[in-house]
Parts: structure tokens; C-alpha cells; sequence
């Protein structure tokens, strides 16, 4: 992954190391030189983004080769121990000045600025995180947020609508952490709110019936990685104060034990809703929101993602064509009602409208139609659901498509399923391809 570089010089060594030590904490591949050759040599092997450059070294004045580097193109920071104007450094407009001794915290606000200014001018150059698709101005400053957090033990809450991404976010700050521990996802809406305490924190054996052996909970599955809280309002109040207990300590008891386990668990939580909704209709602890939110991450919407739309689209279409070994494409007449849709169930809805249009499509042209008889977007994608008063043609095809899906694309699986013959589902699918689609596609 492209990352700025950044060139510290100084006579210094502790400084030098320090400097390095921070500047990869903020995502730049830092190289050190303790003298006016050193820098010199290092000049001559490349270019460096960012320079902080000492003004008196063993072998001659720093400020004799700001110009050089400046036409190489880099930014230069002067680290001097006197005022600039002392120096002769005031005469150089575009340079920074760091007065001796450095602080933490002023190195970090130099270091961000520059590689914000290097974000920007590279157009997102360092590449997205593994999973997403995109290249928004929205999506770059997720990318950035996430590569920023990645590498902290900093929990993270990602909310955003339906469909917007948030567990591929929370696999991207996983996969970037470092963390050598495995990433465990837990839906808190799925399991049954008494049983949730002991799927988290494991039990003890004859903790309550049927606990006939001791069971390891999802924190000590964790060990080492990430734990995803999902849909972390569907938690019970009183599990929550239990969890924020355990965020602060970093210790658990399992149901039914006495005894402590320290965890080493980098714990990332998601929900769809409006945290402030959410504490105000009191599904949300206020404490734990605060605890969780330590670093919150909002996923845009596709609908404010512009052109990414026609990206994700055209990606999914590669993937599809690469699994089934054909070569379609995107038919073009449809660009602009994709981009003009308001993609209520954001990249999921988009991801399974293209899947649906690329089996539908029986030449090399695939058109994808955004209905207003959408499903209702559903996070189970074993559930179909639909509006009142939706033509029951749409809840047709929709079933069709949506087994189809299911079983790979296997019509006579498809058929036994669905209760039909085979020949009955070739009928269906050339009826819908023909007529159907297009009556129903308001555009
Ligand atoms: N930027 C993206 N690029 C490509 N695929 C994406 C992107 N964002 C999401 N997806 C895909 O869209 C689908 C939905 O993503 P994901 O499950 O992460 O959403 P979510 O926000 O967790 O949704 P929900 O709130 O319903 O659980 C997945 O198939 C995922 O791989
Ligand atoms: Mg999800």
C-alpha cells in the first residue's frame, strides 16, 4: 500500500527515532539522516514527502539544502532551537518551523495536516481498505477513518443504514489492526436475550440446565482479535451495563463462574439506528454509548455516494461473469436510473439487483431495473418481504429470482422448491424477461 514518506534530519538520534516511531503511528514510512551528507545521500535516493530538518548539524547548515528539496517537491519543516528569525529561516515563506524541544502532540498535528494534504492530493492513493468498492470523496474519508483507527485499541461504534457496509467495515479495522487473533461476529438480535449473556461470556458447567460442560463465550473466542457486537441496541439494558463493566476492566466472568479472565479483545460494535434515537427511546445505555463511541464511524448512504453506484455495479457484474465464466455487461441505458435511485437497502439492495438482472439476462447486455415494488430490504437474506398492495406478478418473479439466488442458479432445485416444473420456471423466467420487467419499470 502507497503511503507518504517522510525524511527527518537531525544530529539527534533519540529525536531522529522518536520522530520515526510517531510518523508510523500516522501511516508514513519515515526515514532518518544525522547529517548534511546523510540528507544529501538521502536525497539523491529519493523523494520524501514531508522533511523535518534540523538547522545545525555536525557537518554544516540544514537550510543549505531546503531549496533542493523543496524542487524535488517536498514539504520541508525546520526543527530549530532558536526563533526563526534568528536563523535566517524567516526568509523562506512556504517553510514550517518547529521550535525545540518538540512536543508530542505538536509532531502529531504536523504529521496529520501532512498526510491529510497528501490524502487529498493523491486521490485516495493508499488504496481502499479490503472489502469496500468506491471511490467517493464519502468513502475516502471511511477509508481514512478506518486506516487512522485500525492500528489503536480504540473501540469503534459504525453506524449506518441497512445495507451500507458496516460489517465490511468492521473486517476492514479487523484485517488492519494487526491483530493476530481471529475477527467473531455476533448478531445481538439473533439470539434469545436469556441466552445472551452465556453466548458472550461462556458458563460454567450446571450454570443452568443444560450447561453439561464449561463453554468458552465469543469474548475468549476472540482472544487476541475483534469481537463485532452487530445490532448492538437488540442487547438488553442490563447486559449493556454488564458489557461496559467489561469494556472498562477487560475482564470476564462467565455465567455461573466466581473467577476473572483477562481478555485481549478489540471489540467494534454496528447498529442501523440513530444512537441519540436510540438512548431516547431507552434501548441504548447512554454510558455504554459514550464508552463504545470512542471513535464512531458513519457510513454514508449510497444514495450520497455518486458515482460509486455504477462502480459497485460494474464490479459485481465482473465477479459474476468470472463465477459463471461469462463476459456481460452493464447495459448503458440503464445508468441512469440506477444513479437516480434512492437505494433504500444501499449496496445490499444494489448488489442483489445486479445478481437478479445478470440472471434474467439471457444476451451479453445486462439492464438492471430499480422497481418501486422493491422487497422490504431484510438483514436475512434467506427472508423476502414485500409492501401491501405489491402486484403479485412482482411477488412472482420475486420468489423466482430470490430461489434461483438460493440454490445457484438450479432450476430444477428451484422448481422442487418452489412447487412448480422445471418447465414451468424456463416459462416464467422468458415471460418476465420478455414483458414483465419492462411493464413494471415505471422509467
Ligand atoms: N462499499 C462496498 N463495496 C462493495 N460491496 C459492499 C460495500 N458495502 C457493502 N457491500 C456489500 O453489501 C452487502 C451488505 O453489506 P454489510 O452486510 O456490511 O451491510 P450492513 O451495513 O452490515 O447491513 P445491515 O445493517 O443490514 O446488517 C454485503 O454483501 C457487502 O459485501
Ligand atoms: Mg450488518
Amino acid at each position: 500500500m502507497e503511503r507518504p514518506t517522510l525524511l527527518v534530519v537531525d544530529d539527534d538520534h533519540e529525536f531522529v527515532e522518536a520522530a520515526r516511531t510517531y510518523a508510523g503511528l500516522c501511516q508514513f514510512e519515515a526515514t532518518g539522516a544525522h547529517s548534511l551528507s546523510g540528507a544529501r545521500r538521502a536525497l539523491a535516493r529519493g523523494a520524501y514527502y514531508l522533511v523535518l530538518m534540523d538547522v545545525a548539524l555536525p557537518d554544516g547548515s540544514g537550510l543549505d539544502l531546503i531549496e533542493q528539496f523543496r524542487q524535488s517537491g517536498s514539504t520541508v519543516a525546520v526543527v530549530t532551537g532558536s526563533a526563526p528569525a534568528q536563523t535566517g529561516t524567516a526568509s523562506l515563506p512556504a517553510t514550517d518551523y518547529l521550535l525545540k524541544p518538540l512536543s508530542g502532540s505538536r509532531l502529531e498535528t504536523l504529521l496529520t495536516d501532512a498526510y491529510e494534504r497528501w490524502y487529498l492530493r493523491t486521490g485516495g492513493g493508499a488504496g481502499r481498505p479490503p472489502g469496500f468498492i468506491g471511490d467517493s470523496p464519502a468513502m475516502k474519508w471511511v477509508y481514512h477513518q478506518i486506516r487512522r483507527v485500525a492500528p489503536t485499541d480504540a473501540t469503534v461504534l459504525i453506524v449506518g443504514e441497512s445495507g451500507t457496509g458496516k460489517e465490511v467495515a468492521a473486517r476492514a479495522v479487523h484485517e488492519s489492526s494487526g491483530r493476530g487473533g481471529p475477527f467473531v461476529a455476533v448478531n445481538c438480535g439473533a439470539v434469545a436475550h436469556e441466552l445472551l449473556a452465556s453466548h458472550l461470556f461462556g458458563h460454567e458447567r450446571g450454570s443452568f440446565t443444560g450447561a453439561v460442560r464449561q463453554h468458552k463465550g465469543h469474548f475468549e473466542q476472540a482472544e487476541g482479535g475483534t469481537l463485532f457486537l452487530d445490532e448492538i441496541t437488540e442487547m438488553p439494558p442490563s447486559l449493556q451495563a454488564h458489557l461496559l463493566r467489561v469494556l472498562e476492566t477487560r475482564r470476564i466472568t462467565r455465567v455461573g463462574g466466581y473467577g476473572e479472565v483477562a481478555v485481549d479483545v478489540r471489540v467494534v460494535a454496528a447498529t442501523n439506528r440513530d444512537p441519540d434515537k436510540a438512548i431516547a427511546a431507552g434501548i441504548l445505555r447512554e454510558d455504554l454509548y459514550f464508552r463504545l463511541g470512542e471513535f464512531c464511524l458513519s457510513l454514508p448512504p449510497l444514495r450520497e455516494r455518486g458515482n460509486d453506484v455504477l462502480q459497485i455495479a460494474q464490479a459485481v457484474l465482473h465477479q459474476l461473469n468470472e463465477r459463471y465464466g461469462e463476459s456481460k455487461q452493464l447495459d448503458e441505458a440503464c445508468w441512469h436510473s440506477l444513479q437516480n435511485h434512492a437505494w433504500p437497502g444501499n449496496v445490499r439492495e444494489l448488489r442483489n439487483l445486479v445478481h437478479r438482472a445478470y440472471i434474467m439476462s439471457s444476451g451479453r447486455k445486462v439492464r438492471v431495473i430499480c422497481s418501486p415494488y422493491q422487497p422490504v430490504p431484510a438483514a436475512d437474506a434467506s427472508l423476502v418481504s414485500f409492501r401491501v398492495g405489491t402486484p403479485l406478478e412482482v411477488v412472482e418473479r420475486e420468489m423466482l429470482l430470490r430461489t434461483l439466488e438460493h440454490f445457484r442458479g438450479d432450476k430444477s432445485r428451484t422448481a422442487q422448491a418452489l412447487g412448480i416444473s422445471v418447465k414451468t420456471v424456463y416459462n416464467h423466467l422468458t415471460r418476465h424477461q420478455d414483458a414483465g420487467m419492462e411493464q413494471l419499470d415505471p422509467a
